[in-house]
């Protein structure tokens, strides 16, 4: 770290320590859940603070021996209410920790809040490659992947099965672009062409002009990003558009991740690249969809995996410093050494703190994101621009 990032960590630790100072006296964790409760990531949002809750509750209700209070905010995917979410959280309701969020353009305003409040912040979820890129700092943590991380896999499976051409369609936003640009680079380096780049804004779910060009573009394939409500939409579209047959459509895992009760019959045989699957054989997954099923009636998915991983990080880092959550230098290098005992198979974080995980193909089978194969071994994020 250079001088000048040196000294304005230290700023960033005093003012963080006392803005922690009121939860200290009670003898608490306030844990800041800044998650999308309405809208198309409902769902998600949702999903996530349930599997926190599930691993605090497996504590007894604490970490690091302090009872853990919970708070929360409805972010409503929207980036341009993010900077004054973040601040109600971390101002008003003085929250030792912000655990959020789903969409990448409201984490990267609220990694620019936590990177000049010192704010200890974990991203259950959104995907933007900059969080653990330029916004890269000390107490900036994620429990999820980077946009890059399952198009890249994906690009590589794509080009092994002997496409040579491919459309990509997506939402036009951060994490659309990125797991595109993803997809881009391993695809074109085993020697596929991109036809076009198609997209549509966030979170617009009018497909039929752009399946229409497809069917004319007539590619070998499709590599898609969608998620939540969007992504069960654009497998019905596609399905019913007739391309199925003739246009092989794969996708970045979230396709048809918390979907497949919604998408029924369009979505079987899907092929998706993720960081977790159905049919994981560890005992890990199996606890942890057993516990969820019995706390919930639900089935857990993707995004519950990385809540119930948030938690579990966040307890790593207060039992190395005995529950002290002034001890944050402590704290967080326990937490950047960390090796999470993940229900998607055990992760440790890269440099930046991205997971370094594996990437699975999964295939669409009844109710079920089946796992194929492993696509990629402990993938990395390069963490371009990261300096710390
Ligand atoms: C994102 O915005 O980063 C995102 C949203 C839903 C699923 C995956 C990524």
């Amino acid at each position: 770290m250079d001088r000048r990032h040196a000294v304005k960590w230290a700023a960033a630790a005093v003012v963080a320590a006392m803005a922690g100072g009121a939860a200290a006296q009670t003898g608490s964790i306030k844990v800041g859940f800044m998650l999308p409760y309405t809208g198309t990531y409902a769902a998600l949002g949702t999903a996530i603070e349930n599997g926190f809750r599930l691993y605090v509750g497996e504590q007894g209700g604490t970490l690091g021996g302090q009872k853990i209070e919970f708070v929360r905010v409805d972010d409503e995917s929207d980036p341009s209410k993010a900077t004054d979410n973040v601040n109600k959280l971390i101002k008003r309701d003085q929250v030792d920790v912000v655990v959020g969020t789903v969409h990448s353009g409201v984490a990267m305003a609220m990694a620019k809040v936590a990177r000049d409040s010192g704010a200890l912040l974990i991203v259950p979820n959104a995907g933007a490659d900059a969080v653990t890129g330029p916004m890269c700092a000390p107490n900036i943590f994620r429990t999820s992947f980077s946009n890059w991380q399952p198009g890249y896999a994906m690009g590589e499976v794509m080009a092994k099965r002997g496409h040579k051409t491919a459309v990509t369609i997506t939402w036009k936003y951060a994490a659309g672009d990125e797991s595109v640009n993803g997809f881009k680079e391993s695809f074109t380096k085993g020697g596929g062409k991109i036809v076009k780049d198609l997209t549509v804004p966030f979170p617009t779910v009018e497909f039929q002009s752009l399946l229409t060009e497809i069917a004319s573009l007539k590619p070998d394939a499709v590599y898609t990003f969608f998620a939540g409500g969007g992504a069960v939409k654009f497998v019905k579209d596609y399905a019913a558009a007739g391309l199925g047959k003739s246009i092989p459509l794969y996708g970045a895992g979230f396709l048809t991740d918390g979907t497949l009760e919604a998408q029924g019959d369009a979505a079987q045989g899907l092929l998706t690249t993720l960081h977790y699957a159905d049919g994981l054989d560890n005992p890990r997954d199996k606890a942890f969809r057993l516990g969820y099923a019995k706390a919930y009636k639900l089935q857990p998915d993707v995004y519950a995996v990385q809540g119930y991983d948030a938690a579990q990080l966040l307890g790593v880092g207060l039992a190395a410093v005995k529950g002290d959550k002034g001890k944050r230098d402590a704290m967080y290098a326990a937490m950047a050494k960390a090796r999470i005992d993940s229900p998607r198979g055990a992760f440790t974080l890269s440099k930046s703190h991205n997971p370094v995980q594996n990437i699975y193909l999964r295939k669409v089978e009844g109710k079920v994101n089946q796992v194929q194969s492993v696509a990629i071994k402990a993938l990395a994020d390069p963490g371009r621009g990261c300096r710390m």
